[in-house]
């Protein structure tokens, strides 16, 4: 990723209810960054985030991974839409898959992901009901970028949210998911105009 580097065609990944879709494509209505929603995709043909991308007039793109024989040729032909589209990044915003290193090279430090949970704690499934089990007192929300692993790459902004006593995994995710819909849109502003950098494994924020 080079400093400076400003990224304009974005396609956002989402599997289900698409939330963070619906607070980012109002954040760009609102000029909260200037990158342009170019391409919904979904593994999920009957995704609601696909009916909310047609809805704003947005690209959609939907593949259903049971038509295809591997994980390899899946992950081929969405990058086949990619190209087609000429997409600069890639935000992850409920896409309940893992991608695989072809997209994840192709788009090295390329792809954001939101996670709701203060990574490196409780990555993968069920986090806010890892965090409730768990007891923490702090939970919270994360964006990272994408590396091969899981929830594991270079964190960009986190928000801390309290786990109260009377939490349920449901109450939690609610409060976490408002702070979700805040510092999506700030980080893809970040990311999109060029101010972070990488250093090792640390996100830099420069103020251009
Ligand atoms: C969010 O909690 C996000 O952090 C996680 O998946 C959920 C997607 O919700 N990765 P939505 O589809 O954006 O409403």
């Amino acid at each position: 990723m080079n400093k400076n580097e400003t990224i304009n065609k974005l396609a956002v990944f989402a599997s289900g209810r698409g939330s963070n879709l619906k607070s980012l494509i109002e954040a760009q209505k609102n000029e909260q960054f200037k990158a342009k929603i170019e391409l919904v995709f979904s593994d999920n043909i009957n995704a609601k985030a696909l009916s909310i991308a047609k809805e704003n007039n947005i690209f959609t793109e939907s593949l259903d991974r049971k038509n295809f024989d591997n994980k390899e040729d899946f992950n081929k032909a969405i990058l086949d839409i990619l190209n087609r589209y000429k997409i600069e990044a890639i935000v992850l915003a409920g896409y309940m898959r893992i991608l695989s290193p072809i997209i994840v090279n192709q788009y090295k430090y390329k792809i954001l992901n939101i996670h709701p949970s203060l990574l490196p704690s409780f990555p993968g499934l069920d986090p806010q009901k890892k965090a409730i089990e768990y007891g923490v007192k702090v939970s919270g929300a994360t964006v990272h970028f994408v590396d091969e692993g899981v929830d594991s790459g270079p964190i960009i902004i986190q928000m801390p949210v309290p786990v109260l006593d009377n939490d349920t995994e449901n109450t939690l995710s609610k409060r976490i998911l408002e702070q979700e819909h805040i510092i999506y849109p700030k980080a893809v502003d970040l990311f999109t105009s060029g101010k972070l950098t990488i250093k090792d494994r640390v996100v830099i924020i420069n103020n251009i």
